[in-house]
């Protein structure tokens, strides 16, 4: 600390009357970076996120992350990227008041009703990466429709580099109320527990997140229900709506991260029932069935009564979005 802003501190304090406190530690948590100038290509974008030290000492992390959703979250299975575009041509070409004339016109601004879930950080890349998405899709699939496996692979390839990863969930997303706790540090990893130092050169150090633990971390993108804040609304996931309005109140006590994460021993492959482990989960069936023959006057009429009871235990409506 230098001796000005050493001065400033001990004045404030007398001021508050706690001069008989200690001065505040040297060791203050460090303010945020300013932003970053806005990433202009996906490869830029793509390296700001770069998660691949994080290999070397998580490998089994890093290998169940790279099963899961998020690891492909605007590629997807190939359906996100292709619904991504049809939201494009159906929706932001068609609407009239969208400023979308032609592709061209697309900017971050008209993404975010996506991306928003699908690619938090996309807030802090240009138009042109914007541009640069849309366009490789229309690579993807017109090489796809030639079967140009290599254009192809290259295309989607490209997709899957923009990501939800280590950093977007264990930094840039690790903290939701910024006002309240602080903005997420650089060069810090956010967890559940420890505080102090992390043996990452490139991450030295590591910091209580107040959410990890808590379902609302995921709800930051699973969804809540119909919501407003953008200038066309949609709507995808609403699992997070459904569990706090539902689930929650049905008296379930189990946290996202519980179920998907510990529980169902998949750790960082979030699944949904496409893994055997949840589909086997996440219902109880009950079916009684009995035949008979209906004597209607002259005419027998074999009939059957069918008795069937669905169990949901999910902690939320099934499917969803
Ligand atoms: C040189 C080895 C090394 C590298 C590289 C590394 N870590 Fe760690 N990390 C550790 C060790 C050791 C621990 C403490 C033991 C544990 O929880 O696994 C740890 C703990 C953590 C924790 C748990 C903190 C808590 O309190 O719950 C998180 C989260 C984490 N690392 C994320 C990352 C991310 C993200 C990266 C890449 C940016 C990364 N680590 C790179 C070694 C490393
Ligand atoms: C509120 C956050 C949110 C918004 C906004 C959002 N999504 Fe999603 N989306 C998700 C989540 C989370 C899933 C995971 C599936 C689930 O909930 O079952 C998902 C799933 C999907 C899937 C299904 C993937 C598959 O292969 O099964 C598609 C396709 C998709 N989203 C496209 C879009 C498009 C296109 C937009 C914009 C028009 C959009 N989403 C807006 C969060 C969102
Ligand atoms: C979708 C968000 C998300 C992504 C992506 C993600 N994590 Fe995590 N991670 C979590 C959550 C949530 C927890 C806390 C789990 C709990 O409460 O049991 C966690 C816990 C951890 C822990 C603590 C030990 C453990 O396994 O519970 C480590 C270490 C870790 N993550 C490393 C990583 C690394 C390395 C990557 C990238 C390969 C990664 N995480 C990607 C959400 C994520
Ligand atoms: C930064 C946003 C974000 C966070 C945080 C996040 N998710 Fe997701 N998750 C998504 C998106 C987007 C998808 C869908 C990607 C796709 O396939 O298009 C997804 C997919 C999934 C899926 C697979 C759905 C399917 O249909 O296969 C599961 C399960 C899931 N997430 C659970 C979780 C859990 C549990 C947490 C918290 C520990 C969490 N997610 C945190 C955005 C997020
Ligand atoms: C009581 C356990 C439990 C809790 C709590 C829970 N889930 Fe699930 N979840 C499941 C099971 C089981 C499935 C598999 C059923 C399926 O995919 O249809 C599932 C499926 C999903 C899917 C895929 C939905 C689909 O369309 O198939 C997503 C996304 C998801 N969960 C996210 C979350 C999020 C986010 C939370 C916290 C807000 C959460 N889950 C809380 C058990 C749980």
């Amino acid at each position: 600390m230098t001796r000005t802003s050493l001065g400033l501190g001990l004045a404030a304090a007398a001021l508050l009357g706690l001069a008989a406190l200690p001065p505040p530690a040297a060791a203050a948590p460090p303010k945020g970076a300013p932003a970053p100038a806005k990433a202009r290509t996906i490869a830029e974008l793509a390296t700001r996120y770069d998660s691949s030290s994080c290999i070397e000492c998580h490998q089994e992390t890093h290998d169940q992350w790279l099963r899961s959703a998020h690891a492909r979250s605007i590629f997807g299975t190939g359906r996100t990227a292709s619904t991504f575009k049809t939201a494009v041509v159906n929706g932001l070409l068609k609407w009239e008041h969208s400023g979308v004339k032609t592709q061209k016109d697309v900017r971050v601004e008209h993404l975010q009703g996506c991306t928003k879930c699908h690619l938090p950080q996309l807030a802090e890349a240009s138009d042109a990466v914007a541009q640069e998405i849309l366009k490789t899709i229309d690579t993807w699939q017109a090489a796809a429709e030639e079967g140009d496996d290599d254009a192809t692979e290259k295309a989607a390839a490209s997709l899957k580099s923009l990501n939800i990863n280590c950093l977007v969930c264990h930094n840039r997303n690790a903290i939701i109320h910024k006002w309240t706790d602080g903005a997420p540090q650089p060069k810090t990893v956010y967890g559940g527990s420890s505080e102090g130092e992390h043996p990452d050169p490139k991450f030295p150090h590591v910091a209580k997140s107040p959410v990890m633990g808590e379902s609302i971390f995921c709800g930051q993108c699973h969804g809540l229900g119909p919501n407003f804040e953008l200038h066309n609304p949609t709507q995808c996931a609403t699992a997070y709506g459904s569990y706090l309005f539902a689930y929650v109140p049905d008296g379930g006590d189990k946290t996202c991260q519980q179920c998907h994460m510990r529980e169902s021993g998949l750790g960082h492959d979030m699944q949904s029932f496409r893994s055997e482990v949840m589909a086997k989960k996440a219902l109880d069936m009950h079916v009684e069935a009995r035949a008979y023959v209906w004597r209607d006057n002259q005419t027998f009429r074999p009939v059957a009564t069918v008795k069937v009871e669905l169990r949901n235990n999910a902690g939320h409506g099934i499917p969803d979005g």
